[in-house]
């Protein structure tokens, strides 16, 4: 038996570093869905593809391939793009990407497909209200726009990308506003999701936090 643990939630909330945390705590895989879109706006980026070009977008996401394998490690046709897809200009292209019916159809089959049969926690924006809308325990990770916005910096600081605190805010006020008024499997919260606002809590704090919820549900009997 299977066991699904879905987190979602805005950019910035912390669900990056939370969901591998938890993961790596309870010997849980670790799924990325984000990382498969911007597998997808790669791989249009490298082809010179435009949002626009339904046709050639067809043809590109019949034929992509997409891995993910040990400590976070992505694959794109082959190819590893782990560090690539957290690029600017993918970081720019994703948002408009993810709204295409015909991407998120064939990323829907491909989610699936990856957590078939594991045990599995895998981080969104639509996990628990699309995807895996049985998943055995459903969390809604927020945080303010000001303190996402302050994290996503320090962030980036660390891998030595100079942004601005404006810039970046205005990005994740345009990302969360984009991302949750689109009309296919807009980011928003599951009715029996468990909310965490994440604003004043540590990483440690979040971390035991879901991973006592996990326990709660009985995780160990599975
Ligand atoms: O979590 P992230 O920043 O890597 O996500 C990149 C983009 O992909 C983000 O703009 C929203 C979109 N996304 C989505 O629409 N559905 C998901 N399950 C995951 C990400």
């Amino acid at each position: 038996m299977s066991l699904i643990v879905a987190i979602d939630g805005p950019a910035g909330s912390g669900k990056g570093t939370i969901t591998k945390q938890v993961g790596e705590k309870l010997g849980l895989i670790n799924i990325d869905t984000g990382a498969t879109f911007r597998c997808v706006a790669l791989n249009m980026i490298q082809d010179g593809i435009q949002i626009n070009q339904e046709n050639r977008i067809k043809a590109m996401i019949d034929k992509i391939h997409i891995d993910m394998k040990e400590n976070g490690r992505v694959f794109l046709n082959g190819e590893e793009v782990t560090k690539r897809i957290r690029e600017n200009d993918v970081n720019n292209f994703v948002s408009p990407v993810s709204v295409i019916k015909i991407v998120r159809d064939k990323l829907l089959d491909i989610q699936r497909e990856i957590a078939q049969g594991k045990n599995v926690i895998i981080e969104g924006r639509d996990i628990g209200t699309v995807v895996f809308p049985n998943a055995d325990v459903k969390i809604y990770l927020d945080a303010s726009q000001e303190e996402r916005a302050k994290r996503r910096v320090k962030q980036n600081q660390e891998k030595g990308i100079t942004t601005s605190y404006e810039e970046v805010l205005k990005n994740i006020i345009d990302r969360d506003k984009r991302d949750s008024t689109r009309e296919i499997a807009p980011l928003k919260q599951a009715e029996d999701a468990i909310y965490i606002d994440s604003t004043n809590m540590t990483i440690e704090e979040v971390v035991n936090k879901i991973v006592g919820i996990i326990k709660e549900r009985g995780v160990n009997q599975k």
